[in-house]
């Protein structure tokens, strides 16, 4: 476990112009960056916007909102406006802009080099500090947190389900035991110990604790529910052909982002009962797919974070937004009174905005 880093905690943008080259199509338009970060996206967006043109942006990190409302680095532009909410919230924010409409939106998913490079947000396990993982810390569960109060059978879904862990059980079974002993786990070296400890096999390259990691950040973040709810928001906001860029960072991310869009660009095919229809079957598509980028060699050899990034991109159709149009695309399970997300896994944290 390393010391805590002495650098300024700074990102570098992955699919910097792939995204924005992607997803601007008139430099009159109004866009939206629903993952500000750094600023990385944000900034190039600007500097292709006519005097005309608009970019929003939201993060749920106030660290990221006050980097770019105050100091060096921050945005000085009339055509800008950022605000510290959670895509969840998207659709009242840009309502309460007084944003109707959008020509593009972009979604860099997951969390910035900032959030985890920096130990007292908890993110880590290559540097010890409270067990927090929160990307907003003003609300909501902290990791340490799920992990004092969940069950054995909780643990170990989430961390079989986000973290697609073989080791969920043991791992859970460790957890729940040191707790039992009056030791619950409070920080990110504990948390990493209790996992290296109950991980029987390792895999090449990755520290035991990877999975462990992922699974517990996607829960307490809500990661998936949040997701789902910000690209049905910026759906119902765009205009026709205007862009949905998503970029993703890991499989059951993009796997998320892959079926949102072929659900509005086509007809899912239902399994269970294909025979079956649904209300709205018959209405026209409200996206087509465009495309899927991933990084180039260059890109991936000066950041490794790039390595595992996906970018998709979709089109808004003319067709209209119409009430069957949206049922059309819901999951047939939701369809049929069933759990949108569903997963198992998929509980709200408490106390979010
Ligand atoms: C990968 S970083 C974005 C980096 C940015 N594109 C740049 O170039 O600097 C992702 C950011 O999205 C934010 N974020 C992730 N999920 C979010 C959500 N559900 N609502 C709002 N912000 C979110 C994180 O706090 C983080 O700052």
């Amino acid at each position: 476990m390393q010391p805590r880093t002495p650098q300024p905690l700074q990102h570098r943008t992955v699919l910097l112009h792939e995204a924005v080259d992607a997803m601007l199509t008139t430099a009159d338009g109004t866009y939206l960056d629903a993952t500000y970060g750094r600023g990385g996206h944000s900034r190039l967006i600007l500097s292709r916007l006519s005097a005309a043109g608009r970019l929003l942006a939201l993060d749920r990190d106030p660290q990221a909102v006050a980097h770019a409302t105050s100091g060096e680095a921050a945005v000085r532009d009339p055509r800008f406006a950022i605000r510290h909410t959670r895509f969840g919230a998207l659709g009242e924010v840009l309502a309460d802009l007084g944003v109707q409409a959008l020509h593009g939106a972009l979604f860099d998913l997951g969390v910035s080099s900032p959030q985890i490079d920096d130990p007292v947000r908890g993110f880590s396990f290559r540097f010890d500090g409270p067990l927090d993982m929160r990307m907003d810390p003003t609300r909501g569960e902290s990791a340490a947190e799920f992990l004092q109060r969940a069950d054995e059978r909780e643990i170990a879904e989430v961390i079989r389900e986000y973290g697609e862990e073989r080791f969920a059980r043991p791992i859970a079974k460790a957890l729940v035991a040191r707790r039992a002993g009056g030791q619950p786990v409070a920080t990110t070296g504990e948390l990493s110990a209790v996992v290296a400890g109950a991980v029987r096999t390792r895999e090449a390259g990755q520290d035991p604790a990877t999975r462990t990691f992922q699974a517990l950040r996607i829960r307490v973040n809500a990661e998936f529910e949040e997701l789902e709810q910000g690209l049905n928001a910026a759906l119902r906001l765009l205009v026709p052909g205007g862009r949905l860029a998503v970029i993703s960072f890991h499989s059951l991310e993009d796997r998320i982002v892959k079926t949102f869009i072929a659900r509005h660009a086509r007809r899912e095919v239902d399994r269970d009962s294909p025979a079956m229809l649904s209300r709205g079957d018959e209405a026209p598509p409200l996206l087509r797919a465009l495309a899927r980028i991933k990084p180039g060699e260059a890109e991936v050899a000066a950041n490794p974070r790039a390595r595992s990034a996906i970018l998709r991109v979709a089109e808004r159709t003319d067709a209209p937004l119409t009430d069957d149009a949206l049922a059309a695309a819901e999951p047939r399970a939701a369809r049929r009174g069933g759990k949108a997300a569903g997963s198992k896994a998929a509980g709200r944290p408490k106390g979010r905005a």
